[in-house]
């Protein structure tokens, strides 16, 4: 799998329901782009241990986000799929990081105060999250991390793990670079505020047909009586339409002319939709738990060889290997 190609990881918190905004923003993006890399996508369950305390929902959580990537076109024979608590080097090389950091170096982190600021208990491992994803990375001489722009900092905070160690103990670890697919636009959820599950206003990925139909029937429009030009800059619909209508030319078309309304407009789209999302749906039926335990395992066993290699290494630089 290495063949000269750069290294590329990314990490995905297991956290429930898919919607086509994940999908077109970061799933899509990661299935087109992953093969030009030696990739390796990571399931972050330490890290969303942070704020999950239930156990049957976490392990229901990484059964799930494993299921939607392969769903979505993610090759196992082509990625290593792994979950961070199979291979505890991670964890280990995030308490070394956390010697290396100062506490008022983790307190700028703006996701930590974010999620403060929310509400969300500001328990030690969130303080310290960044230091566990700076090991994720740079265990595996990682060269790409691609992450939605919320997370452009917490790479920021990678590089400088790297440099504080290798300024201290010697060239170790290489400094990663983060890819942010700018081009998508936030896509809208149905009230038109960005998509996202904390808002309420999602379609969802792999729902049903009637589930995907009644999200798109409730977007929210104005009062433009049928036979009127519709806006194709202000509609929500056609916002949408941009991402799943082939032709899209032939519906632009039809708005400026007023000779579509929106609720043909939201029938086509739902259509369009379910075509697209139709054989991944079947994909993901068709997998069953034990392949994706088996996905798992496999994955663990190529993280932890490498892991292990390099922990070797950092345990030699700090002092500790004395046999
Ligand atoms: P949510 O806002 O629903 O909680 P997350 O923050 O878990 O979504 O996002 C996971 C990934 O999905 C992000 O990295 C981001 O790239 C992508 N994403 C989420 N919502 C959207 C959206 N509305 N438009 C484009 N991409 C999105
Ligand atoms: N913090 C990332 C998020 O919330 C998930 C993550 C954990 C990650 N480890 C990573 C992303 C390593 C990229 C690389 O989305």
């Amino acid at each position: 799998m290495s063949d000269g190609k750069k290294r590329l990881l990314t990490g995905l918190q297991p956290s429930g329901q898919l919607h086509i905004g994940n999908y077109l923003g970061a799933l899509k993006p990661f299935v087109e782009s992953y093969g030009e890399y030696e990739s390796y996508l990571m399931v972050a369950d330490y890290h969303a241990l942070t704020s999950l305390k239930n156990p049957a929902q976490l392990g229901e959580g990484i059964i799930d986000v494993v299921a939607d990537y392969v769903a979505a076109g993610v090759n196992p024979t082509q990625a290593t799929i792994f979950k961070q608590s199979d291979v505890p080097e991670h964890t280990e090389l995030a308490w070394i990081f956390d010697c290396l950091v100062t506490v008022p170096f983790l307190q700028q982190a703006h996701a930590y105060k974010d999620k403060v600021a929310k509400g969300l208990e500001a328990n030690a491992g969130l303080f310290t999250y960044p230091m566990l994803m700076a090991a994720d990375i740079l265990l595996y001489d990682t060269d790409i991390v691609p992450v939605g722009a919320d997370q452009r900092q917490h790479v920021e905070y990678a590089r400088e793990a790297a440099a504080k160690f290798n300024q201290a103990f010697g060239d170790t670890f290489k400094e990663p670079q983060e890819k942010i697919s700018e081009d998508i636009a936030a896509v809208p959820g149905v009230d038109g505020k960005k998509m996202s599950k904390s808002y309420g206003n999602t379609i969802p990925l792999f729902g049903t047909d009637d589930a995907i139909r009644a999200a798109v029937m409730s977007i929210v429009t104005d009062s433009t009586a049928v036979g009127a030009p519709l806006d194709t800059d202000k509609d929500i619909t056609f916002a949408l339409h941009r991402h799943f209508t082939p032709n899209l030319a032939e519906i632009q078309k039809r708005y400026v002319d007023g000779t579509i309304g929106y609720k043909e407009s939201k029938e086509l789209l739902a259509h369009n939709i379910i075509a697209t999302i139709a054989p991944m749906r079947e994909r993901r039926g068709a997998l069953s738990r034990e392949a994706v335990i088996q996905i798992l395992k496999d994955g663990a066993e190529v993280a932890r060889a490498k892991a292990s290699a390099k922990m070797a290494d950092v345990r030699k630089k700090v002092g500790v290997a004395l046999y």
